[in-house]
């Protein structure tokens, strides 16, 4: 492409890579050979049978047209509702609440809402590669923080606190955590949430994996230690929650000096949100909850299985998870035998072994030796995905 110049703007913003590793895993199993996809950041059930029927009913009754642009008032209310159920938060639908094409939209929007050029964003790396990306979109300097293993991959605020400067724009956190499966502690969101007030900068909290913690662990949201959006941004969707990723539909609390830009940000993306995933999202959100608890039972379940398997394999370390359906994987010793990269490392595992995992470098920079398993896949993949990589590491450690 003669003469094509990439804006500025835009450098460094990277597409997701799972989906590379999804198209190297699918070539190997078009020779008949079978992978067990341990790679996959989807949720591992269908969408339960009552939001579709109201997919269905939607599309019967005709509700196919634009929407307004933030969401029906229907789900808008009904999303108000449940934050003063979950939270114990009073908020208004018309002034903190928008629906987007996704909890990755909602992300994009609120952050481009409130981000100038030059302004930094702390961000968790390892993490859900959005965070970086959307402050590459807005001119913003993207900063990472660290999470270890030696913290068991904990957000650390102290180290947050380090970070902070006069142009600490924004900071965002996610809990439960993608990829490293970590859960901040109330003391933690508490000091975070201090921090801000202290020093004036918004939080935007990530929460779209509350629903799946373990060990009977709970969720602590700034939301709820603030009791207010005053400079708080949370972030949240259907996708895992209800096994929906498909439908694209997510949503965002956001303080009501930023309801004008992030409606206009969205009108000019999308317009609105499908109507139909809107109509389900309804269903999903007042009918019954059990397929929820069902599905935190289930990967509860799937990750217990993953922790003993991966107890078994030698040369490797990982923090158990104590939500989201992720964990990350110290592979550094193997690689250092094989001396070959996490991402090389990945495709290796793939080819030969037939089992694939994601690069912790897809996941940020931290990430390098490290990668990441998803247990929110079937049981037999889980198994089979690591006796493989036992053997793998077997292999590797004897060679
Ligand atoms: C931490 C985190 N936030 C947001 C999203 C995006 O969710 P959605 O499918 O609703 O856009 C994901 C998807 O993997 C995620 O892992």
């Amino acid at each position: 492409m003669a003469g094509y110049k990439l804006p500025r703007r835009l450098h460094g913003v990277e597409a997701e890579a799972a989906f590379a590793v999804l198209a190297a895993a699918k070539k190997v199993e078009a020779t008949g050979r079978r992978v067990a996809h341990l790679e996959i950041g989807d949720a591992g059930y269908d969408t339960p049978e009552h939001i579709k029927e109201a997919a269905i009913r939607a599309l019967r009754e005709g509700k196919t047209h634009y929407t307004p642009t933030t969401g029906i008032p229907e789900l808008r209310q009904a999303i108000a509702e449940s934050v003063k159920k979950d939270y114990g938060v009073e908020i208004d639908w018309e002034k903190n609440v928008v629906v987007a094409n996704g909890c990755k939209q909602a992300i994009l929007a609120s952050m481009l809402s409130i981000l100038e050029e030059g302004d930094e964003v702390l961000y968790p790396n390892p993490g859900y590669p959005e965070y970086e990306a959307a402050a590459r979109f807005a001119g913003a300097k993207p900063i990472p923080y660290r999470l270890t293993i030696e913290d068991e991959f904990k957000i650390d605020v102290n180290r947050i606190a380090e970070l902070i400067t006069s142009r600490t724009r924004l900071v965002v956190i996610n809990t439960p955590h993608n990829p490293c499966g970590s859960i901040m502690r109330r003391e933690d969101v508490k000091a975070l949430v201090e921090l801000s007030e202290d020093h004036g900068f918004y939080i935007l909290s990530d929460e779209i994996y509350r629903p799946f913690l373990y060990n009977g662990e709970k969720h602590h949201s700034p939301l709820s230690i603030k009791g207010s959006l005053d400079r708080l941004i949370i972030a949240d969707g259907f996708s895992k929650r209800y096994a929906m990723t498909g439908w694209r539909i997510g949503y965002a609390l956001i303080p009501e000096e930023l309801m004008t830009t992030v409606f206009k940000l969205l009108n000019v993306m999308t317009s609105c949100p499908s109507s139909i995933s809107q109509w389900a999202a309804l269903a999903a959100l007042t009918g019954p909850q059990e397929p929820v608890y069902e599905m935190q039972r289930g990967y509860e379940r799937r990750r217990d299985i993953a922790v003993k398997l991966l107890s078994e394999v030698d040369g490797i370390r990982f923090a158990k998870a104590k939500g989201s359906f992720y964990m990350m994987i110290d592979v550094s010793k193997l690689l250092n035998k094989l001396k070959m990269d996490t991402e090389r490392f990945v495709m290796m595992l793939i080819e030969k072994y037939g089992v694939a995992f994601l690069h912790g470098t897809a996941l940020g920079s931290y990430g390098e030796g490290y990668i990441r398993m998803s247990f929110s896949v079937s049981e037999d993949h889980i198994i089979d995905g690591l006796e493989k990589f036992k053997r793998a590491a077997n292999e590797i450690l004897s060679s």
